[in-house]
């Protein structure tokens, strides 16, 4: 049973020093857990600020959506949607950092993610959404089963904390017949 509450970043209430608090802490949880998402272990918290703070202006202007997942302790999990802004994307947009706390995973909260940031998709009108995930991790199968079309593989695509290029598995999903 899924007891949390998805939605849409307020672009107004991006300097609460406690959301972006909490979405370093997502972030910081998600790389000790050795997750491909953007920033290295250990997260450095001059870094992660930086990256939260340029994500969030790229809400306000328009050109990214952030959904959050929150419970009544505090926030869960978030996914972003990157929005494709040149004249001949407009109905395209990039599924990213998709983030759920160890601590409650394996509860649906990702799914709901997923699902929840397919409609907003849809309601912008963004019917082709594309993806990358570190090949072989666990949520390469669960966008398999979400739906999402396997293109391939591009070797050496992200640098792990250890030094080592991985490989990433490029992946689509239409939501609606073009
Ligand atoms: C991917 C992720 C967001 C899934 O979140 P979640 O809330 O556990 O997702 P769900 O509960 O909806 O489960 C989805 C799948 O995750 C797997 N899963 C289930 N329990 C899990 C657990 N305790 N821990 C990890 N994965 C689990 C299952 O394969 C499940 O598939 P199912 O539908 O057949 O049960 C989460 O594992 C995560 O934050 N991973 C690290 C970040 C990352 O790698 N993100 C992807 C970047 S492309």
């Amino acid at each position: 049973v899924i007891s949390v509450d998805i939605r849409s970043l307020d672009p107004t209430s991006h300097d609460n020093p406690d959301l972006l608090g909490a979405l370093i802490a997502l972030h910081a949880d998600a790389v000790a857990d050795r997750a491909s998402v953007g920033l290295l272990a250990p997260l450095d918290v001059y870094v992660a600020t930086a990256y939260w703070r340029d994500r969030l202006a790229e809400v306000r202007a328009g050109r990214r959506v952030i959904l959050t997942a929150r419970d009544a302790s505090g926030l869960r999990g978030a996914v972003h949607l990157a929005l494709a802004y040149d004249q001949n994307s407009a109905h395209r947009a990039e599924v990213q950092r998709l983030m759920v706390l160890r601590s409650h995973r394996g509860r649906g909260i990702g799914t709901a993610l997923m699902r929840s940031v397919e409609a907003e998709a849809m309601v912008r009108g963004r019917t082709l959404l594309v993806l990358n995930t570190r090949t072989g991790d666990p949520p390469e199968a669960m966008y398999l089963r979400l739906g999402y079309v396997r293109v391939g593989t591009i070797p050496s695509f992200a640098r792990d904390p250890d030094g080592t290029l991985n490989t990433t598995t490029i992946m689509y999903r239409h939501l609606a017949p073009e």
